[in-house]
């Protein structure tokens, strides 16, 4: 099988460990290299569950989540997180330098990688900026930088790990619109190839997308395109007006 982060969910369904009510129920779906899948759904519909079971954060109870056309549960850890960076919605930042944070998950990333992904992360003004550049001290949970400068830092140190899929969980939420436009314009440009899966609450993010899961109390009620959807979803016209 060639490793190029084809994802797909086959009749998932996933309740936590020791929950009796099924968090989700049945999802079924394809992300292909170079797509861009959207996932939408009120607070609680099971957005971040579906995407934790990707990186195997949980395990499905039944059904397959496949990456490569492989059981995530017959590979290896390392198999996982080589192909796939996951942006969390609370993204999390280590005490240390912005460059130790950003080789997290890559310590032998060149500097000049460091600033390629910043630059897409519309991150590397604000790193610039700082008196000490790359050496600039984080402070314990990130607490002296911005909400949204944590997110961009944490969506630069997912790409510095050049993976084959983007896990990418509300993570343009702080940002505004432009910067949002901007940063997502920078990336398809940077991983045209990529497979990208992105949780989001503002249509502006999600509207271009090949695809839009409406998840609704965990099962997919709709999908579609934008468009499609705004015809044929009446859940999709509730959240795009609301
Ligand atoms: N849940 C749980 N145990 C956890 C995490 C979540 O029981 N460790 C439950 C939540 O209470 C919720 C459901 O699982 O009923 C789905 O949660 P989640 O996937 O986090 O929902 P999201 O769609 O991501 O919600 P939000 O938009 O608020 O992030
Ligand atoms: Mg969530």
């Amino acid at each position: 099988v060639k490793k190029t982060g084809h994802v797909e969910f086959r009749n998932v369904s996933f309740a936590y460990p020791g929950a009796e009510a099924p968090v989700l129920s049945d999802i079924s779906f394809t992300a292909e290299p170079g797509q861009t899948v959207a996932i939408i759904g009120s607070t609680g519909a099971g957005k971040t569950s579906l995407l934790a079971l990707l990186p195997r954060l949980y395990d499905a109870a039944s059904g397959e989540v496949l990456l490569d056309g492989v059981p995530v549960t017959k590979l290896d850890r390392s198999e996982i997180t080589q192909r796939v960076a996951m942006v969390p919605q609370r993204p999390y930042l280590f005490s240390g330098s912005i460059e130790h944070n950003l080789r997290f998950g890559r310590p032998e990333a060149t500097d000049e990688q460091l600033w390629d992904a910043l630059t897409v992360a519309q991150a590397a003004d604000f790193v610039r900026e700082k008196k000490n550049g790359l050496g600039s001290r984080i402070a314990q949970g990130g607490t002296n930088v911005s909400g949204g400068q944590r997110q961009r830092l944490c969506i630069a140190r997912a790409l510095v790990t050049e993976p084959k899929v983007f896990l990418f969980d509300d993570s343009f939420s702080a940002l505004d619109v432009a910067t949002d436009a901007r940063l997502r314009r920078a990336l398809k440009a940077k991983t045209a190839d990529a497979t990208v899966i992105i949780v989001g609450q503002r249509v502006s993010t999600i509207a271009d997308a090949d695809q839009i899961l409406v998840l609704d109390n965990g099962r997919i009620v709709d999908r579609g395109t934008h468009e499609e959807l705004l015809e044929t979803s009446s859940t999709y016209q509730e959240i795009v007006e609301s």
